[in-house]
């Protein structure tokens, strides 16, 4: 049986192969080193299905493989789906005999800006054309009446007005883009779109008003390509949610939100060699490290439509609240609460993530550290912090004391009460959407209930 992981890991090594043929020439080892285990993995569902084709669907933004929706992949490689979405196809289907040679040249049209097909057919003739063999460009999916579904971006606008919101795994893919994409303009110099962080963070303010559950259920997604970018959108969800349960001003969340995507950007300037060492780093390394929340308000100092306030809260986001903290802080320097809202949100994120050099800690073990370090955080809003995102932050899931599984939706008065939505019975049999329903454990029916354990990395 062919393992969902392998397919995961497939349509990852493509994204990570066309987002290093971006940065890299055509026969570049690395983009070659994902080419190959493609390969490997491509050839293990040959010879374990017997089949001669390996298919990834890709339908309404989401890849689909055996049928099912392939999830976690969806949320970071939209860069692949916007790729199949250009050349009018559904997804692409690996064949048996695939070879380097079909990938590089794969890979080298996903690195062109625009590519110039528009029709299907012009796509399989762009195809044959660059020589590649192996790799079938397939028809887009059609619902039963024959609509063909695949214009996101019109999905997108016309999602935005109307009352009905997206998906929050589209919220979560245009989030993922912009830091991203801030990312690999910062490294060559290039304009970085502000506007568009600003734009997203006014969606994420919109959305995690009305579900924030659903936003931070994505959120726990292991990121896949590179910790800083699933780092600071889960940092400015978090920053969003906190502030906007505090009721923030509307200004002050856009702040906090755009900010937050933005506030490690320095990082791109460290060379991965240093960045992903997995040693002890030597002083220098370490000084280039620290160096980063002055990097990033350098970068961002240099685009136009910059908010002192973005820059105040790049600069100031590894700044203790008792001054401590790098860069040095003058004396005279007052804090805005979006900055410290900020360092709390990312030391919290740091602690709680899963690395491949950590393990995660709960909520429980991450607010223990915090709260221990005196002087290391503004005591109101660290307060504050907790008591909005609780043991059991909304989006994760729990089993109760009675065995039932669900969702946490809300943090209830008491931090450890949440209220959560029941999505598997006692016996662990799943529950139909329709069949779900919420247990509040702050409600006096369900004070013999309560919160069993947190499950980590648990998806429903
Ligand atoms: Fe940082
Ligand atoms: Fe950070």
């Amino acid at each position: 049986m062919f393992m969902i992981d392998n397919i995961n890991n497939i349509i990852m090594l493509l994204c990570k192969g066309m987002a290093n043929r971006k940065l890299y020439f055509s026969d570049h080892p690395r983009v070659n080193s994902y080419g190959s285990e493609i390969i490997d993995l491509a050839n293990d569902h040959f010879r374990s299905t017997g089949s001669s084709e390996l298919f990834i669907g890709i339908v309404d933004g989401f890849f689909i493989f055996d049928g099912k929706r392939v999830f976690g992949p969806s949320v970071t490689g939209k860069q692949l789906i916007q790729f199949a979405e250009r050349l009018y196809s559904g997804g692409f289907a690996l064949q048996k005999g695939i070879k380097i040679g079909d990938l590089q040249k794969f890979f080298d049209i996903t690195a062109n800006r625009g590519v110039p097909v528009k029709t299907i057919a012009e796509a399989r003739t762009l195809f044959t054309n660059s020589g590649i063999k192996n790799i079938r460009i397939a028809e887009p999916f059609s619902d039963q009446v024959g609509n063909i579904k695949r214009d996101t971006a019109k999905a997108w606008e016309g999602q935005a007005v109307s009352k009905g919101l997206p998906s929050p795994t589209f919220l979560y893919q245009e989030l993922y883009d912009v830091v991203s994409n801030a990312y690999g303009d910062a490294a060559f110099d290039r304009t970085i779109d502000i506007d568009k962080a600003r734009s997203v963070s006014e969606f994420m303010l919109r959305y995690i008003q009305s579900s924030f559950a659903d936003v931070m259920q994505h959120v726990h997604y292991a990121d896949y390509d590179s910790y800083t970018v699933g780092h600071s959108v889960r940092v400015a969800s978090l920053a969003v949610y906190v502030g906007s349960a505090m009721q923030w001003s509307k200004k002050d969340l856009l702040a906090i939100g755009s900010a937050a995507l933005l506030h490690d950007i320095g990082k791109s300037r460290i060379p991965d060699e240093i960045l992903l060492k997995k040693g002890k780093l030597t002083d220098e390394e370490f000084a280039v490290i620290r160096d980063h929340p002055r990097a990033g308000a350098e970068i961002l100092s240099e685009q136009k439509d910059v908010s002192d306030l973005d820059l105040a809260a790049c600069w100031g986001h590894h700044i203790r609240y008792d001054g401590g903290g790098y860069p040095r802080q003058p004396g005279w320097a007052v804090r805005h609460p979006v900055t410290a809202l900020l360092q709390i949100c990312d030391v919290f994120e740091a602690l709680t993530a899963v690395r491949p050099y950590k393990e995660a800690l709960d909520p429980r073990g991450a607010y223990t550290i915090m709260l221990a370090d005196r002087g290391g955080f503004h005591p109101g809003l660290l307060a504050a912090f907790i008591s909005m995102v609780g043991m059991y932050p909304p989006g994760t899931y729990v089993r109760l004391s009675d065995r039932r599984v669900g969702m946490v939706t809300e943090v209830g008065e008491h931090i450890d009460r949440p209220k959560v939505l029941i999505t598997a019975s006692k016996i662990g049999e799943p529950l139909d959407e329709n069949d779900r329903y919420m247990v509040d454990l702050t409600e006096l029916q369900s004070q013999s209930l309560s919160v069993d354990r947190l499950l980590l990395n648990f998806i429903g």
